[in-house]
């Protein structure tokens, strides 16, 4: 670690009703992992922004390398080397990794596009980066984890000094995060300064030298990671103390209130599950495991090829989404940008969205009650935002899926399926958001969780199946399941499967 490459002077950003960069002073070191940590809304994304350009700074200074600027244009960033891996993913997935790759890249010889220079570009990042890609695939065609291996390929084909990766794991599961664990460590070793984002305390803990607490706009504390705890930060981040533990979950009984048999289509065969009455079913499993898919089908969104469905003991047919709907079963979607919110819309219709047919008497709207449903959500949650009228567009990454998850919840149906529900949500909101999704299961309601964060899954699981390829191997007691033993199931069947391909 060496002199200051970077520094914020007095950086402040407003917006209306939020000050989201409050005076902020911050110092970077060359060559040293800075994360950044705080609530959903504390300004972490807003912060960097003004670093790439699309945040102008209404106050203060960016002082980059001993040259002091107001604010910095997008190609003043890149001309600096400054490259940025946002929160929500930006490539375009219609074309080719080798074009997103090269997209921005000056093409001085001809205006039409060079796809063999682009191409040979991208071999030789990728290729350096130690990823085997192909960079005419296209993006549409790649996994999440994938996806984010070209984003941060797309920014090291530029001679980089500083990389900004905000929340990049947030969609990954733990082998793919070793790889971009990895790749950040050999920038590193590059001599490449790194400023990182995440609400993974683990992650924090692993690659940081020095960690920035933000709360509310405002810079509370920077702490080397050496010198201070997972406590210490989390104390810092929600301005109280806070125990990382489970809800007790008490509710039992014996009913199915809901049961899939050999259900076959969507990448998924013969797949089989159930769900007590006041039950908390996890489902564990690699990405692409089929959890998503199984989901999709159960509730409509996604045609099943054959199988069957119980609600209650009564076969029923769900083949649209309103079908599931008016079955009482609710999808909280992984995907918030494509499937979860209208983002143009405010939070409290985006909340009431689904209820306006309960609320709607001689089709005049309750508004009184649709303003109660949206802030009792927006209190619950702690959705950081100034009224329920603001636009989810506005919100902060972590606050727009609690919109999302507010939307679904105040459905009332009696199944509701969690696809990653705390995807990158802070620690505090988790907490919020397992004692009501304990609440919900303790009054009677059912609970299917899909969650690549083994933690919870564990934590929150009455019980638990394990997919692999599309396939239940098994199911776990909440007593007898680990991690080691999921892990294992796992890798045996898909060592089986190798097995009998090669056979
Ligand atoms: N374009 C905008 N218009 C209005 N308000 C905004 C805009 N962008 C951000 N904000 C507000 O600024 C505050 C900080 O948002 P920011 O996205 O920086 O939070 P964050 O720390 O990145 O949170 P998260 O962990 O959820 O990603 C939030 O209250 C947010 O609603
Ligand atoms: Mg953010």
């Amino acid at each position: 670690m060496g002199d200051t490459l970077l520094s914020l002077r007095g950086l402040t950003k407003r917006y209306p009703g939020v000050v989201a960069n409050n005076n902020i002073g911050l110092d970077i070191l060359r060559g040293e992992i800075h994360t950044l940590v705080g609530e959903n809304g504390a300004g972490k994304s807003t912060l960097i922004k003004s670093l790439s350009g699309s945040v102008i700074p209404d106050e203060g200074k960016i002082v980059w390398e001993g040259m002091e600027y107001t604010h910095i244009t997008p190609r003043l960033s890149a001309q600096l080397g400054i490259a940025i891996v946002y929160q929500e993913h930006c490539l375009v997935e219609s074309l080719s990794v080798a074009e997103n790759i090269s997209l921005g890249m000056k093409n001085t010889k001809t205006i039409f596009p060079d796809f063999k220079t682009y191409e040979a570009k991208a071999q030789d990042v990728l290729g350096r980066m130690g990823v085997n890609i192909d960079p005419r695939a296209k993006v549409s065609d790649l996994s999440t984890a994938e996806q984010q291996v070209v984003e941060i390929a797309k920014a090291m084909s530029k001679s980089v000094k500083l990389m900004v990766l905000d929340e990049p794991t947030a969609s990954l599961t733990s082998g793919e995060i070793e790889m971009l664990f990895s790749l950040i460590m050999k920038l590193k070793e590059g001599g490449v300064t790194i400023i990182y984002i995440s609400h993974r305390m683990d992650e924090v803990f692993r690659v940081s030298d020095r960690i920035t607490v933000l709360r509310d706009g405002s810079v509370i504390k920077t702490l080397k990671v050496s010198e201070t705890s997972r406590a210490e930060i989390i104390a810092l981040m929600v301005g109280r103390e806070l125990r990382e533990t489970f809800p007790q979950h008490t509710f039992k009984s014996d009913e199915k209130a809901l049961e899939a048999r050999n259900i076959t289509g969507n990448g998924c065969k013969n797949a089989g599950l159930f769900i007590k009455k006041g039950e908390i079913v996890g489902l564990a499993g690699l990405l692409g495991a089929g959890r998503t898919e199984l989901a999709r089908m159960i509730y409509g969104a996604d045609p099943m090829e054959s199988g069957e469905l119980f609600i209650y003991g009564k076969k029923v047919t769900i083949t649209s989404p309103a079908k599931g709907i008016s079955q009482k079963i609710g999808l909280i979607p992984e995907d918030r940008k494509h499937q979860g919110v209208l983002l143009n819309f405010s939070i409290e219709w985006n909340t009431t969205l689904s209820l306006l047919k309960k609320f709607s008497f001689l089709s005049f709207l309750h508004f009184r009650k649709l303003k109660d449903t949206a802030n009792k959500y927006l209190q619950a949650l702690n959705i950081a935002a100034p009224s329920a009228d603001s636009m989810v567009a506005n919100l902060s990454g972590g606050n727009q899926q609690k919109v999302v998850l507010a939307k679904t919840m105040a459905t009332q149906s009696d199944i509701v399926i969690f696809d990653e529900p705390t995807r990158g949500i802070d620690v505090g909101a988790k907490q919020e958001i397992y004692q009501l999704m304990t609440d919900m299961a303790n009054s009677g309601k059912s609970i299917l969780l899909i969650s690549s964060d083994m933690a919870e899954l564990l934590g929150m699981s009455d019980r638990l199946y394990v997919l692999a390829e599309g396939k239940i191997l098994g199911e776990l007691e909440r007593n007898e399941a680990t991690q080691i033993k999921i892990m294992t199931m796992i890798s045996d069947a898909m060592t089986a499967s190798t097995a009998n391909f090669i056979r």
